[in-house]
């Protein structure tokens, strides 16, 4: 049998040689994630200090959905050689982990430098190149230094300082061998514990001022942690990236130095002007509020953020914005500060207009109503076309997709899921022409999430958290995942 094979004009312009509808091009890189809290456990161990999810969940068990902590997790701190055969077995070209500040920096600052955490993730970094894996390093996801909250975290400016001094310790120990970077993974969700969100470390009531703070310290951070990189480590350490604009050829990409966006697209509930725009709003508040600082030649925020929270608060009587400004040199220092786009995405919701919500509130600034989120591949694919679209010239990398349960090896939903959301991938790619370059799926193995502590289950394996051993099995996905990561294609039938 003969199938037709199509190759796309879309695909061709962007130097991708003649690639089929149904098939990754060449040098896409496909491997899976995880973050250090949700997996790696020994939370007190070897000298490792405290985070504020170390506080929070020992503090606050009661806040959040259900029991447990990351205190062992699935103990990948002392399980990273299996871990990485996991990763082996399921044909992975990448692994994108983080690492825990304080392993390194147990009071977030210079004072102490913890060599066994050093140690730590030199042997996991090793381990996956001598298994043909490359370490993707994400520097921040979510657990920062309980000893910087004492300081006010993320709402406090000078944290760009101490972030710039750890990202140095990074890329010193481990720029060598690391040759793709994430400063922080989903900023969205972790600057919501300065808002309304009780159950994100670190549970501070300060909605539509604290997360506007963390916002702006955590932008600043990143320009600042991309420009040293730039300066005293990019030449040395080969960070080459070849640009989309430059024929970009993946197989050779190397794009060092970016950011991961958790992006739930937005579609208007109904199609009309003021439907719309309120999607616009939805998707500008919690996605171009850090894209386009970074992705526009222009930079800054978003007009319509910067006009309506200039707005709200001027109605409220202040004498300033609870949005800060940036000065013309941080603009320029942010803008830029990329080299890729990483993307997480699981749903999108449908938004109507609306003035609900308390005051005052990001959510009330946005003025949107935004119903239960729905697990749309379409939606995947127009997402990616919006982030071709809106910020044209950087490599896009999708760093999370995938499906939630409760539970069971057999899991036939989430082949289900990866099957729609890869098809919208690879349309999105060889038919559109979406400069995309590699996709995760998240994540690994169930691992403590969040909020649903172990309530929520998301792995290619199955951990049996009951167990000494948190036995790793393989779930159904993982055989499908892996036959797809090592033939590089999807049956052709999706595409029909
Ligand atoms: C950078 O590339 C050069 C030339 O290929 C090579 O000799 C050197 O070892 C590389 N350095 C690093 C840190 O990868
Ligand atoms: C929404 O309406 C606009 C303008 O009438 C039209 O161009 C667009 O195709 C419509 N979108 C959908 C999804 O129907
Ligand atoms: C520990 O887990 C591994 C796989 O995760 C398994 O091969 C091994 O048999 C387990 N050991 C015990 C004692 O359960």
């Amino acid at each position: 049998m003969w199938a037709a094979v199509v190759f796309s004009a879309a695909a061709l312009a962007l130097g991708y040689a003649q690639t089929a509808v149904n098939r990754f091009p060449d040098g896409f890189m496909l491997g899976t994630g995880s973050s250090a809290y949700q997996v790696e456990g020994a939370w007190n161990e070897d000298g490792k200090g405290e985070s504020i999810w170390d506080r929070m969940t020992h503090e606050n068990p009661e806040y959040g959905l259900g029991d447990g902590n990351g205190d062992v997790a699935c103990d990948s701190y002392h399980k990273y050689k299996e871990d990485v055969q996991l990763l082996k077995a399921l044909n992975a070209d990448v692994y994108r982990f983080s690492i825990s500040w304080t392993r390194i920096l147990p009071t977030g600052d210079l004072d102490v430098i913890n060599q066994p955490g050093i140690d730590y993730y030199n042997n996991l970094i090793n381990e996956l190149l001598a298994n043909g894996i490359q370490p993707m390093v994400t520097m921040y996801h979510w657990d920062l230094p309980q000893a910087l909250q004492y300081i006010g975290g993320w709402t406090n400016p000078l944290l760009a300082d101490y972030f710039v001094e750890y990202a140095r310790v990074l890329f010193e120990n481990f720029g060598d061998r690391v040759k793709w970077w994430v400063t922080f993974g989903e900023p969205a969700q972790f600057v919501s514990g300065y808002a309304d969100n009780r159950d994100y470390a670190p549970s501070q009531n300060a909605p539509g001022v604290g997360d506007y703070l963390a916002t702006h310290t955590v932008l600043r951070a990143h320009g600042r942690a991309y420009r040293l990189y730039d300066r005293q480590y990019r030449a040395a350490q080969n960070g080459t990236c070849r640009r989309v604009t430059d024929q970009l050829t993946v197989g050779a990409a190397v794009c060092s130095v970016g950011i991961v966006l958790d992006i739930q697209f937005a579609e208007p509930a109904v199609n009309d002007s003021e439907h719309r725009a309120a999607a616009d709003r939805e998707l500008q508040f919690n996605a171009g509020i850090f894209a386009h600082p970074i992705f526009t030649k222009e930079g800054d925020y978003p007009a319509v953020v910067r006009q309506r929270v200039d707005a709200n608060s001027a109605a409220e009587g202040r004498p300033r914005s609870r949005l800060p400004t940036f000065t013309q040199e941080e603009i320029d220092y942010v803008r830029g500060s990329a080299d890729f786009f990483g993307v997480n995405n699981f749903r999108t919701g449908y938004v109507s207009p609306s003035d609900i919500g308390i005051s005052p509130s990001k959510a009330k600034d946005t003025g949107v109503i935004v119903g239960t989120g729905e697990r749309s591949a379409e939606g995947f694919r127009k997402l990616l076309n919006w982030i071709a679209a809106e910020y044209p010239g950087y490599p896009i990398i999708v760093t999370a997709n995938g499906l939630p349960d409760s539970g069971g090896v057999n899991d036939q939903n989430r082949i289900y899921t990866y099957t729609r959301f890869l098809t919208a991938l690879l349309q999105a790619v060889n038919t559109d022409g979406v400069p995309v370059v590699g996709y995760h799926a998240w994540s690994l193995m169930d691992s403590f999430e969040w909020n649903y502590r172990f309530e929520v289950k998301r792995g290619l394996y199955e951990v049996d958290f009951e167990s000494a051993n948190k036995t790793r099995t393989p779930k159904a996905s993982l055989a499908f995942m892996s036959q797809i990561y090592k033939s590089r294609e999807l049956p052709l039938e999706h595409f029909q």
